[in-house]
């Protein structure tokens, strides 16, 4: 733990910077089994965004995890470390007035509610959306091979068949990919920051 050091909070206010870009920072915080769909909406959700014209950006688990968490697996206490470094994170590209998408699995609920509680400290809005899909439809999906991988033994701890997953209990949005499209998803995400004022 660092001593000595003192927080500069500057002289832009996050409504300050709101009032100049348009637009209101927010995390949206996408959760959900692997293949469940997180990656392909938020994809989708940065691309209308910027469209739209408003300022976004993904941060995606796969992505991170070649950088800034490449130092870490996936036991429970580096899925810990993850998750609390992307809430950080997220944290200070939404304070910077971002649209900020996260695509983690972000398998702990004390994971996510830390996240969503390091965001409440500063004001800062925090969206929890359920990718959700049953196990038995993103195992058919597999897209990576990774549940085969998992269910012969080769991948140890893989979420949903040797790892827990908590599904949320009362996500802000909940998206079932097994019923709507992802032209549904982004629609039904973006209908919801409009509803709360974050973009117009
Ligand atoms: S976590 O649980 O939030 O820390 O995971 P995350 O950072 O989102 O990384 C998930 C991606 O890592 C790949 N992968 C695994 N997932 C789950 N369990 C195990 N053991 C594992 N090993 C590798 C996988 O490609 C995940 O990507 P998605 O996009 O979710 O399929």
């Amino acid at each position: 733990m660092a001593t000595n050091i003192h927080f500069h909070p500057g002289s832009s206010t996050p409504s300050e910077r709101s009032q100049y870009l348009g637009q209101t920072g927010a995390t949206i915080w996408l959760t959900g089994l692997s293949a469940s769909g997180k990656s392909t909406i938020a994809c989708a959700l940065e691309q209308h965004l910027l469209h739209l014209a408003k300022f976004s950006y993904r941060l995606d688990g796969d992505n991170v995890r070649f950088g800034l968490n490449k130092d870490l697996g996936f036991d429970e206490k580096s899925r810990n470390e993850n998750i609390r470094r992307i809430g950080e994170v997220a944290k200070l590209f939404t304070d910077s007035g971002c649209i900020t998408l996260t695509a983690f699995i972000s398998p702990y609920r004390a994971d996510r509610n830390l996240a969503r509680e390091l965001h409440a400290q500063s004001s800062l809005p925090f969206v929890e959306v359920f990718v959700d899909a049953p196990l038995t439809v993103v195992e058919a999906r597999d897209p990576k091979g990774l549940y085969k991988k998992a269910r012969a033994g080769e991948i140890k701890e893989f979420t949903g068949i040797s790892a827990p997953y908590e599904a949320p209990e009362s996500p802000e949005i909940h998206i079932k990919t097994d019923e709507v499209d992802v032209a549904e998803a982004v629609r039904i995400i973006v209908d919801y920051i409009v509803a709360k004022g974050y973009i117009t």
